[in-house]
Protein backbone atom coordinates (compact mmCIF):
# COMPACT_ATOMS: atom_id res chain seq x y z
CA UNK A 1 0.00 0.00 0.00
CA UNK A 2 1.28 3.23 -0.58
CA UNK A 3 0.23 6.93 0.27
CA UNK A 4 1.04 10.57 -1.01
CA UNK A 5 2.91 12.67 0.55
CA UNK A 6 2.92 16.68 -0.39
CA UNK A 7 5.73 18.99 0.71
CA UNK A 8 5.18 22.29 2.27
CA UNK A 9 5.72 24.76 0.85
CA UNK A 10 5.97 24.05 -2.62
CA UNK A 11 3.02 21.55 -3.01
CA UNK A 12 5.54 19.15 -4.49
CA UNK A 13 4.30 15.46 -3.94
CA UNK A 14 5.88 11.95 -3.80
CA UNK A 15 4.85 8.64 -3.25
CA UNK A 16 5.69 6.57 0.03
CA UNK A 17 5.03 3.02 0.63
CA UNK A 18 3.51 2.18 4.02
CA UNK A 19 6.74 0.05 4.93
CA UNK A 20 9.04 2.78 4.17
CA UNK A 21 10.03 5.93 5.96
CA UNK A 22 9.38 9.32 4.21
CA UNK A 23 12.79 10.81 4.03
CA UNK A 24 13.73 7.66 2.52
CA UNK A 25 10.62 8.02 -0.01
CA UNK A 26 11.97 11.68 -0.90
CA UNK A 27 15.55 10.82 -1.39
CA UNK A 28 14.37 8.29 -3.91
CA UNK A 29 12.18 10.51 -5.16
CA UNK A 30 15.05 12.85 -5.64
CA UNK A 31 13.98 15.60 -2.97
CA UNK A 32 16.05 16.67 -0.33
CA UNK A 33 14.97 17.01 2.99
CA UNK A 34 17.35 17.72 5.34
CA UNK A 35 18.96 14.92 7.17
CA UNK A 36 21.66 13.54 9.60
CA UNK A 37 21.87 10.37 11.13
CA UNK A 38 19.04 8.73 9.55
CA UNK A 39 18.58 6.96 12.55
CA UNK A 40 16.15 8.61 15.24
CA UNK A 41 19.33 10.53 17.17
CA UNK A 42 20.07 13.77 15.95
CA UNK A 43 16.56 15.04 15.00
CA UNK A 44 18.57 16.92 11.77
CA UNK A 45 14.92 15.57 9.83
CA UNK A 46 12.23 17.25 12.17
CA UNK A 47 9.51 18.80 10.32
CA UNK A 48 5.67 19.10 10.80
CA UNK A 49 2.96 16.77 10.31
CA UNK A 50 0.44 19.22 8.66
CA UNK A 51 -2.15 17.03 8.09
CA UNK A 52 -2.65 12.99 7.68
CA UNK A 53 -1.12 10.37 10.44
CA UNK A 54 2.29 8.81 11.03
CA UNK A 55 3.62 5.85 13.24
CA UNK A 56 6.67 7.74 14.64
CA UNK A 57 9.03 4.59 14.58
CA UNK A 58 11.84 4.24 17.33
CA UNK A 59 13.97 7.10 17.87
CA UNK A 60 15.49 8.53 20.88
CA UNK A 61 13.58 10.52 23.27
CA UNK A 62 15.93 13.54 23.25
CA UNK A 63 15.42 14.01 19.65
CA UNK A 64 12.17 14.09 19.24
CA UNK A 65 10.14 14.82 22.75
CA UNK A 66 6.36 14.45 23.36
CA UNK A 67 5.77 17.83 23.64
CA UNK A 68 7.23 18.12 19.94
CA UNK A 69 5.07 15.19 18.69
CA UNK A 70 1.86 17.18 20.81
CA UNK A 71 2.91 19.87 18.57
CA UNK A 72 2.72 17.73 15.35
CA UNK A 73 6.43 17.26 14.64
CA UNK A 74 8.15 14.27 13.30
CA UNK A 75 11.31 12.38 12.32
CA UNK A 76 11.08 11.75 8.77
CA UNK A 77 13.80 9.29 8.98
CA UNK A 78 11.59 7.36 11.20
CA UNK A 79 8.06 8.20 10.70
CA UNK A 80 5.92 5.88 8.18
CA UNK A 81 2.67 6.98 6.70
CA UNK A 82 -0.83 5.78 7.93
CA UNK A 83 -2.67 7.75 5.41
CA UNK A 84 -1.76 10.43 2.52
CA UNK A 85 0.53 13.22 4.31
CA UNK A 86 0.86 17.00 4.04
CA UNK A 87 4.10 18.17 5.76
CA UNK A 88 6.10 21.09 6.35
CA UNK A 89 9.68 20.75 5.75
CA UNK A 90 11.78 23.12 4.07
CA UNK A 91 13.70 21.34 1.01
CA UNK A 92 17.73 21.55 0.88
CA UNK A 93 18.29 23.02 -2.63
CA UNK A 94 21.75 22.96 -2.69
CA UNK A 95 22.06 19.23 -2.90
CA UNK A 96 20.10 19.22 -6.14
CA UNK A 97 21.17 16.06 -8.02
CA UNK A 98 23.02 14.15 -5.72
CA UNK A 99 21.82 10.73 -4.86
CA UNK A 100 23.72 7.89 -2.71
CA UNK A 101 25.26 5.09 -4.61
CA UNK A 102 26.32 2.17 -3.07
CA UNK A 103 30.15 1.53 -4.69
CA UNK A 104 33.57 -0.27 -3.47
CA UNK A 105 36.44 1.66 -2.48
CA UNK A 106 40.12 0.61 -2.14
CA UNK A 107 42.11 1.94 1.16
CA UNK A 108 44.95 4.14 -0.37
CA UNK A 109 46.64 5.00 2.54
CA UNK A 110 46.37 4.81 6.46
CA UNK A 111 47.57 7.93 8.79
CA UNK A 112 47.56 6.96 12.30
CA UNK A 113 47.01 10.63 13.33
CA UNK A 114 46.98 10.17 17.44
CA UNK A 115 46.51 7.15 19.91
CA UNK A 116 43.19 6.74 18.97
CA UNK A 117 42.45 8.54 15.52
CA UNK A 118 43.44 7.42 11.93
CA UNK A 119 42.94 9.03 8.65
CA UNK A 120 41.78 6.87 6.46
CA UNK A 121 42.33 7.57 2.22
CA UNK A 122 39.76 6.09 0.31
CA UNK A 123 39.89 5.36 -3.67
CA UNK A 124 37.49 4.74 -6.18
CA UNK A 125 37.00 2.36 -9.01
CA UNK A 126 39.26 4.71 -11.93
CA UNK A 127 36.06 4.98 -13.85
CA UNK A 128 33.50 6.09 -10.81
CA UNK A 129 33.59 9.44 -9.42
CA UNK A 130 31.33 10.33 -6.20
CA UNK A 131 29.58 14.24 -6.12
CA UNK A 132 29.19 15.06 -2.98
CA UNK A 133 29.23 18.64 -0.77
CA UNK A 134 31.72 19.06 1.76
CA UNK A 135 30.85 18.33 4.95
CA UNK A 136 28.46 14.98 3.79
CA UNK A 137 28.91 11.63 4.77
CA UNK A 138 29.12 7.62 3.58
CA UNK A 139 28.33 4.76 5.27
CA UNK A 140 30.66 2.18 5.02
CA UNK A 141 28.09 -1.49 4.23
CA UNK A 142 29.94 -3.88 6.68
CA UNK A 143 30.11 -8.22 5.54
CA UNK A 144 26.85 -8.40 8.30
CA UNK A 145 25.02 -5.46 6.69
CA UNK A 146 25.67 -3.09 9.34
CA UNK A 147 26.74 -0.09 8.87
CA UNK A 148 28.89 2.81 10.19
CA UNK A 149 28.79 6.26 9.25
CA UNK A 150 31.58 8.62 8.52
CA UNK A 151 32.00 12.37 7.47
CA UNK A 152 34.17 13.07 4.39
CA UNK A 153 37.36 15.24 5.64
CA UNK A 154 38.09 16.42 2.14
CA UNK A 155 36.30 18.60 -0.42
CA UNK A 156 35.01 17.89 -3.58
CA UNK A 157 37.13 19.96 -5.48
CA UNK A 158 40.36 17.98 -4.18
CA UNK A 159 38.31 14.48 -4.36
CA UNK A 160 40.94 11.85 -5.79
CA UNK A 161 40.90 10.45 -2.41
CA UNK A 162 37.88 10.33 0.04
CA UNK A 163 39.25 11.15 3.72
CA UNK A 164 37.77 9.90 6.44
CA UNK A 165 39.15 10.24 10.15
CA UNK A 166 38.22 7.60 12.69
CA UNK A 167 37.95 7.54 16.28
CA UNK A 168 38.73 3.89 17.77
CA UNK A 169 35.73 3.08 19.68
CA UNK A 170 36.69 0.90 22.70
CA UNK A 171 34.65 -2.40 21.49
CA UNK A 172 33.12 -0.89 18.68
CA UNK A 173 33.32 -3.87 15.95
CA UNK A 174 34.27 -1.61 12.80
CA UNK A 175 36.81 1.06 14.40
CA UNK A 176 38.56 -2.21 16.13
CA UNK A 177 38.85 -3.75 12.75
CA UNK A 178 40.22 -0.55 11.13
CA UNK A 179 43.04 -0.10 13.79
CA UNK A 180 44.35 -3.93 14.46
CA UNK A 181 43.33 -5.80 11.14
CA UNK A 182 42.84 -3.69 8.25
CA UNK A 183 46.06 -2.76 5.63
CA UNK A 184 46.25 -0.58 2.96
CA UNK A 185 44.93 -2.15 -0.17
CA UNK A 186 41.35 -3.53 1.62
CA UNK A 187 38.64 -2.99 -0.42
CA UNK A 188 35.52 -1.73 1.56
CA UNK A 189 32.04 -0.97 0.58
CA UNK A 190 30.01 2.34 1.29
CA UNK A 191 26.98 4.44 0.34
CA UNK A 192 26.99 8.04 -0.12
CA UNK A 193 27.31 10.84 0.11
CA UNK A 194 24.82 11.41 2.40
CA UNK A 195 23.59 14.71 4.69
CA UNK A 196 23.04 18.33 4.95
CA UNK A 197 25.53 18.85 6.86
CA UNK A 198 26.93 21.68 4.34
CA UNK A 199 28.07 25.25 3.84
CA UNK A 200 24.77 27.62 3.13
CA UNK A 201 26.53 30.03 0.27
CA UNK A 202 23.56 32.30 0.13
CA UNK A 203 24.19 34.26 2.90
CA UNK A 204 26.84 37.13 4.20
CA UNK A 205 26.86 35.81 7.60
CA UNK A 206 30.14 35.38 9.70
CA UNK A 207 30.82 31.63 10.37
CA UNK A 208 31.59 29.96 13.64
CA UNK A 209 33.03 26.18 13.37
CA UNK A 210 32.87 24.12 16.40
CA UNK A 211 34.25 20.90 15.95
CA UNK A 212 34.86 18.10 19.11
CA UNK A 213 37.45 15.62 18.62
CA UNK A 214 36.97 13.51 15.37
CA UNK A 215 34.00 16.52 14.64
CA UNK A 216 37.17 18.30 12.99
CA UNK A 217 36.94 15.72 9.50
CA UNK A 218 33.42 17.49 8.21
CA UNK A 219 34.12 20.84 9.02
CA UNK A 220 38.05 20.25 7.75
CA UNK A 221 35.92 19.69 4.23
CA UNK A 222 33.77 22.66 4.62
CA UNK A 223 36.54 24.96 5.08
CA UNK A 224 38.60 24.08 2.78
CA UNK A 225 36.28 24.05 0.04
CA UNK A 226 35.36 27.70 1.49
CA UNK A 227 39.61 28.52 0.52
CA UNK A 228 39.25 26.97 -2.77
CA UNK A 229 36.20 29.40 -3.54
CA UNK A 230 37.44 32.19 -1.99
CA UNK A 231 35.17 32.91 0.45
CA UNK A 232 35.57 36.32 2.19
CA UNK A 233 33.86 35.67 5.27
CA UNK A 234 35.07 35.95 8.36
CA UNK A 235 35.65 32.41 9.52
CA UNK A 236 35.64 31.16 13.16
CA UNK A 237 37.31 28.02 14.08
CA UNK A 238 36.93 26.53 17.42
CA UNK A 239 38.18 22.84 18.28
CA UNK A 240 37.93 21.28 21.31
CA UNK A 241 39.88 18.22 22.30
CA UNK A 242 40.87 16.85 25.95
CA UNK A 243 44.35 16.72 25.10
CA UNK A 244 46.89 18.12 22.68
CA UNK A 245 47.36 15.02 21.36
CA UNK A 246 43.24 14.96 20.09
CA UNK A 247 43.67 18.01 18.07
CA UNK A 248 45.01 15.79 15.55
CA UNK A 249 45.70 17.88 12.78
CA UNK A 250 46.45 21.15 14.73
CA UNK A 251 48.95 22.59 12.14
CA UNK A 252 46.56 22.50 9.61
CA UNK A 253 43.87 25.21 10.77
CA UNK A 254 47.65 27.03 12.55
CA UNK A 255 48.28 27.17 8.45
CA UNK A 256 45.19 28.24 7.28
CA UNK A 257 44.78 31.33 9.64
CA UNK A 258 48.40 32.28 8.59
CA UNK A 259 47.34 32.24 5.14
CA UNK A 260 44.26 33.64 5.16
CA UNK A 261 43.81 36.80 6.99
CA UNK A 262 39.78 36.11 7.50
CA UNK A 263 40.18 32.71 8.99
CA UNK A 264 40.93 32.45 12.87
CA UNK A 265 41.51 29.46 14.74
CA UNK A 266 40.90 28.60 18.15
CA UNK A 267 42.09 25.56 20.23
CA UNK A 268 40.55 24.72 22.94
CA UNK A 269 41.76 22.02 25.86
CA UNK A 270 39.11 20.68 28.80
CA UNK A 271 42.13 18.35 30.16
CA UNK A 272 45.42 19.45 29.20
CA UNK A 273 48.18 17.42 30.19
CA UNK A 274 51.53 18.71 32.36
CA UNK A 275 53.57 17.65 29.27
CA UNK A 276 51.25 19.11 27.06
CA UNK A 277 52.67 22.59 28.40
CA UNK A 278 49.83 24.41 26.91
CA UNK A 279 49.51 27.86 27.25
CA UNK A 280 46.05 28.09 25.07
CA UNK A 281 42.34 28.13 26.03
CA UNK A 282 41.01 25.59 28.34
CA UNK A 283 37.34 24.57 29.14
CA UNK A 284 34.84 23.48 27.12
CA UNK A 285 34.99 24.72 23.76
CA UNK A 286 31.50 26.14 23.52
CA UNK A 287 31.63 27.98 26.56
CA UNK A 288 34.86 29.64 24.97
CA UNK A 289 32.69 31.23 21.80
CA UNK A 290 30.39 32.70 24.07
CA UNK A 291 33.24 34.32 25.74
CA UNK A 292 34.50 35.84 22.41
CA UNK A 293 31.34 37.20 20.96
CA UNK A 294 28.56 39.56 22.92
CA UNK A 295 25.77 38.11 20.88
CA UNK A 296 25.68 35.04 17.99
CA UNK A 297 22.95 37.40 16.42
CA UNK A 298 24.66 37.65 13.45
CA UNK A 299 26.31 34.75 13.12
CA UNK A 300 25.71 31.21 11.54
CA UNK A 301 27.30 28.40 13.21
CA UNK A 302 28.28 24.80 12.24
CA UNK A 303 28.69 22.48 14.93
CA UNK A 304 29.92 18.90 15.31
CA UNK A 305 30.91 16.52 17.59
CA UNK A 306 29.83 14.04 20.44
CA UNK A 307 25.75 14.52 20.93
CA UNK A 308 25.99 15.96 24.16
CA UNK A 309 28.47 18.78 22.92
CA UNK A 310 26.19 19.43 19.94
CA UNK A 311 22.99 19.46 22.29
CA UNK A 312 24.02 21.99 24.81
CA UNK A 313 26.12 24.14 22.55
CA UNK A 314 23.13 24.19 20.65
CA UNK A 315 21.08 25.46 23.47
CA UNK A 316 23.61 27.37 24.73
CA UNK A 317 23.93 29.76 21.21
CA UNK A 318 20.43 30.08 21.12
CA UNK A 319 20.29 31.32 24.39
CA UNK A 320 23.58 33.62 23.13
CA UNK A 321 20.86 35.20 20.34
CA UNK A 322 22.19 32.75 17.45
CA UNK A 323 18.73 32.76 15.57
CA UNK A 324 17.84 28.09 15.42
CA UNK A 325 17.76 28.88 11.27
CA UNK A 326 21.47 29.41 11.63
CA UNK A 327 22.45 26.58 13.63
CA UNK A 328 23.78 23.67 11.54
CA UNK A 329 25.38 20.73 13.45
CA UNK A 330 26.42 16.74 12.75
CA UNK A 331 27.09 14.49 15.69
CA UNK A 332 28.48 11.34 16.42
CA UNK A 333 25.09 9.22 16.96
CA UNK A 334 26.13 6.20 18.57
CA UNK A 335 22.70 4.31 18.93
CA UNK A 336 22.27 1.04 17.51
CA UNK A 337 22.01 0.01 14.48
CA UNK A 338 23.81 2.93 12.69
CA UNK A 339 26.11 4.61 14.81
CA UNK A 340 27.68 7.79 13.39
CA UNK A 341 31.44 6.89 15.18
CA UNK A 342 33.68 9.57 13.73
CA UNK A 343 33.10 13.19 12.36
S1 LIG B 1 16.93 11.92 13.61
FE1 LIG B 1 16.34 11.78 11.56
S2 LIG B 1 18.14 12.19 10.48
FE2 LIG B 1 18.80 12.12 12.54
Amino acid sequence: MSYQVTLQPGGKSFAVASDETVLSAAIEAGYNLPYGCRNGACGACKGKVVSGEVDYGEHQKNALTEAEKQAGQALFCCARPLSDLVIECREVTALNGIKPRIMPARVEKMEKRSEDVMALYLKLPSNERMQFMAGQYIEFILKDGKRRAFSLANAPHDDALLELHLRLVPGGQFTQYVFTEMHEKAILRFEGPFGSFYLREDTDRPLIFVAGGTGFAPIKGIVEHAIHHKDTRPIHIYWGARTLQDLYMNELPLQWQQAHPNIKYTPVLSEPLPEDNWQGRTGLVHVAVMEDFETLNDYQVYCCGAPQMVDIAHLAFQAHGLPPEEFFSDSFTYANPLPKVAG
